[in-house]
């Protein structure tokens, strides 16, 4: 089982404090979503295991961290300034303005006919889906990029404009001679980077899955030309693997080819990994959406980025940079520009993919529907719950919370004792603790603790002496 729909989620995560609307006291801000106590360890779960298996875990891969807000002349020559829009239109009744393309994702209920071509076609026109009306005006492309200045300056100063980032990709390119010197790399190798970007979305929406500030993880690995279609297909082929092995089904999981008129103005060949973000649609084909992106971007960047690269046709000079991003092969004694295959992911997605799929719900005997969060060991924000099971023994506390300090540094642990033990059972199943551990009456005379199974609801009964040992071999069983 998964979530029936987001919304489950949304309510879920405010009500057990993994995600929370943004400014609420305020009355919100649109888009954007804070990551309470539960939903920042969720998150750093998420990157943790990203960054150990895309750098600890291989011998080709360096990390880095650069800077949001960039020179401007970075966006020029990767021409964001230019070509990183959506298709903007406006309702003429009503004035909200949404990105032409998914207003055409819109169900078929919601399209008009308007009319008939010369070819007797028919005409139709999608609703607005504020007011229903289907009067818009004519797309106009709308930049993405957030506008800043830096310095003291006046607002209007154009040498004083910068945007913030709208990828991490371009920090990684502007440093490949750093990090290739630095690091004494040869090809293939790659760079990796997790950080915030920022897009101006013109329709942003679905809880976490599209916000105006939100979280990449992406590495761009530099491959010779001719070598970059089977890296690409190895690289697909990893990143749909990775998905599964932190805990997401096969089932709600999918490869989408880009079609060309899809792909940005860099990539050769585009492949998404799509997830059944929105199960609850009628169609099928609608219950999928971008998970991650994983693109061959040629030897676009690299080539934009040096100073004065020519193409064939003498076309896409750069006077401003400094240097050439050209790389010399010291066997073959060539010189050339890598190609590069990009792996880019959302840590946001990430972390609603892996809340809707890990959602089930299961009946008591009492007839009760209880929820619980399945979330595979290494991504659940708490490992193991210590719970006494009565509060007011001070010999039970004591020895709760001692077993709770002694866990600590072994795994993230709590203590709780504050409600009765089978309203501390549902709270840790809700937000996916694998393990509750019961401290009672016969724990004092035998030394030994009941292990309840988050997933089966199973008890064991465990010898504390064993107990870290026991824990984390359960922990780290799991496939
Ligand atoms: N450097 C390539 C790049 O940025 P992208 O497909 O635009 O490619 C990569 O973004 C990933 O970043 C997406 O697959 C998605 O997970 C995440 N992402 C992009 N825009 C987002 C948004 N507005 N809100 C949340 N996540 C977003």
């Amino acid at each position: 089982m998964s979530a029936p729909n987001i919304d489950t989620i949304v309510s879920l995560a405010k009500r057990r404090g993994f995600v929370y609307p943004s400014s609420e006291i305020y009355g919100g801000l649109g888009s954007a979503w804070d990551y309470g106590p539960l939903g920042v360890e969720l998150a750093n779960n998420v990157r943790q295991a990203w960054w150990r298996w895309m750098v600890y875990e291989r011998d080709d891969i360096e990390g880095l961290d650069s800077s949001i807000i960039l020179n401007r002349l970075v966006w020029k020559y990767s021409g964001h300034e230019e070509t990183f829009t959506d298709p903007l239109t406006e309702c003429r009744k009503c004035h909200s303005r949404f990105r032409k393309d998914e207003l055409h994702k819109q169900p078929p209920d919601r399209f008009v006919r308007v009319g008939v071509s010369d070819t007797s076609g028919l005409i139709v026109s999608p609703m607005c889906p504020n007011c229903d009306a289907t009067d818009w005006t004519e797309p106009r492309p709308f930049n993405l990029m957030f506008r800043t200045h830096v310095g003291a300056t006046a607002e209007d100063d154009a040498d004083a404009l910068v945007y913030l980032r709208p990828e991490t990709a371009q920090g990684i390119f502007i440093n490949f001679l750093n990090v290739l010197n630095t690091s004494r790399r040869k090809l293939p190798f790659g760079v990796a980077q997790i950080g915030k970007s920022f897009r101006n979305e013109v329709t942003p929406g679905n809880f976490i899955f599209r916000t105006r500030e939100f979280e990449q993880m992406e590495m761009e690995y530099f491959v010779r030309p001719g070598e970059d279609e089977q890296a690409h297909q190895e690289w697909i082929d990893a990143c749909h693997q990775w998905f599964q092995s932190i805990g997401i089904s096969g089932d709600n999981l999918r490869l989408y080819e880009q079609p060309k008129e899809e792909l940005a103005h860099y990539a050769k060949r585009t492949v998404d990994i799509q997830y059944r973000f929105f199960p609850e649609r009628d169609d099928e084909e609608r219950h999928w959406d971008e998970l991650m992106g994983i693109a061959n971007r040629t030897d676009f960047d690299l080539r934009t980025h040096s100073k004065k690269p020519e193409d064939s046709e003498g076309k896409r000079l750069n006077p401003d940079s400094t240097e050439d991003l050209s790389y010399f092969d010291e066997q073959t004694k060539q010189r050339f520009y890598p190609y590069v295959i990009e792996p880019a992911a959302g840590v946001n997605r990430t972390v609603l993919a892996l809340l809707m799929d890990a959602y089930s719900e299961k009946t008591t005997d009492k007839g009760e529907t209880r929820v619980i969060l399945k979330l595979h060991h290494s991504m659940a924000p708490i490992k193991v719950a210590v719970l006494p099971l009565a509060k007011n023994k001070p010999e039970i506390v004591g020895m709760a919370k001692a077993i709770k300090r002694s866990l600590q540094p072994v795994v993230r642990a709590v203590y709780d004792d504050t409600g009765g033990i089978g309203k501390l059972y549902a709270r840790q199943d809700e937000i996916g603790t694998p393990f509750c551990v019961t401290v009672d009456h016969q724990s004092l005379e035998d030394e030994a603790v009941t292990v309840r199974d988050r997933d089966t609801w199973e008890q064991e009964r465990v010898k504390v002496a064993d107990l870290a040992t026991y824990l984390l071999q359960r922990l780290t069983e799991q496939a």
